[in-house]
C-alpha cells in the first residue's frame, strides 16, 4: 500500500535539554508537568513515550510540536531551536480532527493549503490517498469513514507535508484491537518507506514494543524520562515470540519501578 517513491531518509534528530513546563492552575496554584526532561531521538528513529496518566506525555509532545513553549530548557530539531509550530513537525492526535465539511481529498489537501503549495503539489494528493489505502474514498466526507479510515486520512494529511518529525499522541487509542494492529503495520510501513523520525505516545505497552526502536519510560508527574528500554528485536516482530515477551516483562518492571501505569491518579491530574 505504501509507495517507496516518496523518498526515504527525511527524518531529523530531536533533542530536549533540561525541559521544564509549569502550568498555572486554579487559585494561584501551579502544576509542574515536566521537570528537567532530557531526550534524544536520532534521525529516522521511532521512539515511544510511556508513563502514568498525567505524567506530561502530551505536554512534551506539544512542546516538540511548538504548540506550547517550555518554562525551562530548550528543544531542538536538527540544529534548529523549536520556537513555534512548523509543517516540518506533523502531529496526529487520538481524535483524527478532520474538517467535517471537507471531503477526504480536501482534508488531505488542507496540509498543502496551509503551506501555500497546493497549486504546485496538488498532484501528490492521489499518491497519499493510495499510501493510506483511501483512493476509493477521495470524495467521501469524514462521517462516511470508519475510525481507522479517518485516522489514516489524518496520517496522510500530516505526511503530505513531508514532516521531518511525526508526533503521534495515542493516534490509535480510539480504535478496536483488530484495526489497531493493522494500523500499527501501516505506521511501520510508512516509517520504513519515509525514514521519518517518529515520537509516539501510547498507553499500550505491546504497541510500544511492536513499533519502537526505544521506549522512554516517564515518571509520574512531574514527568521526567526515567529509563530507556532498547527494543533490539528484528522486524517484523512477533508479539508472542520469547524475546518479545522478555522485553515486555522488562518494560512492565520499569513501569512499576517508576510508579506504574496502573497507579491511582495523583490529585489534580
Ligand atoms: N493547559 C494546561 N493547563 C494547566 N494544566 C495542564 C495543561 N495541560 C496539561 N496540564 C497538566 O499537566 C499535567 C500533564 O498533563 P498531560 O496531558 O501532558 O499528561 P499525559 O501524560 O498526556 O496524560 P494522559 O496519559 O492521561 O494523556 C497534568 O497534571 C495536567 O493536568
Ligand atoms: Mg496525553
Amino acid at each position: 500500500m505504501v509507495s517507496d517513491a516518496v523518498g526515504a531518509g527525511e527524518g531529523a534528530a530531536l533533542r530536549a535539554r533540561a525541559v521544564g513546563k509549569t502550568f498555572a492552575a486554579t487559585e494561584g496554584a501551579r502544576v509542574v508537568a515536566l521537570d528537567r526532561v532530557a531526550l534524544d531521538v536520532g534521525a529516522g528513529e521511532l521512539v515511544s513515550l510511556v508513563g502514568p496518566s498525567g505524567c506530561g506525555k502530551s505536554t512534551l509532545l506539544r512542546l516538540v510540536a511548538g504548540l506550547d513553549l517550555p518554562t525551562e530548557g530548550e528543544l531542538w530539531v536538527g540544529s534548529e531551536l523549536i520556537t513555534g509550530p512548523s509543517a516540518e513537525r506533523g502531529v496526529v492526535f487520538q481524535d483524527p480532527s478532520l474538517f467535517p465539511w471537507l471531503t477526504i481529498r480536501r482534508n488531505i489537501e488542507s496540509g498543502l493549503v496551509a503551506r501555500g503549495v497546493l497549486r504546485s503539489q496538488r498532484h501528490e494528493v492521489d499518491e497519499y490517498l493510495r499510501l493510506v489505502g483511501l483512493e476509493g474514498f477521495a470524495n467521501s466526507y469524514p462521517h462516511q469513514l470508519s475510525g481507522g479510515m479517518a485516522q489514516r486520512a489524518a496520517l496522510a494529511r500530516a505526511l503530505i507535508n513531508h514532516p521531518r518529525v511525526l508526533l503521534l499522541d495515542e493516534p490509535l487509542g480510539a480504535l478496536d484491537q483488530f484495526t489497531r494492529m493493522r494500523m500499527q503495520d501501516e505506521i511501520l510501513r510508512m516509517w520504513q518507506a519515509r525514514g521519518t523520525t517518529m515520537l509516539l505516545v501510547t498507553h499500550d505497552i505491546d504497541e510500544a514494543l511492536y513499533l519502537s526502536d526505544r521506549i522512554a519510560v516517564m515518571t509520574p508527574r512531574p514527568g521526567r524520562i526515567d529509563r530507556i528500554l532498547d527494543v533490539d528485536l528484528p522486524r517484523p516482530r512477533q508479539r508472542n515470540d520469547r524475546r518479545f515477551l522478555e522485553h515486555r516483562a522488562r518494560l512492565l518492571e520499569l513501569l512499576h519501578l517508576t510508579g506504574g501505569i496502573e497507579e491511582p491518579l495523583a490529585p489534580g491530574v
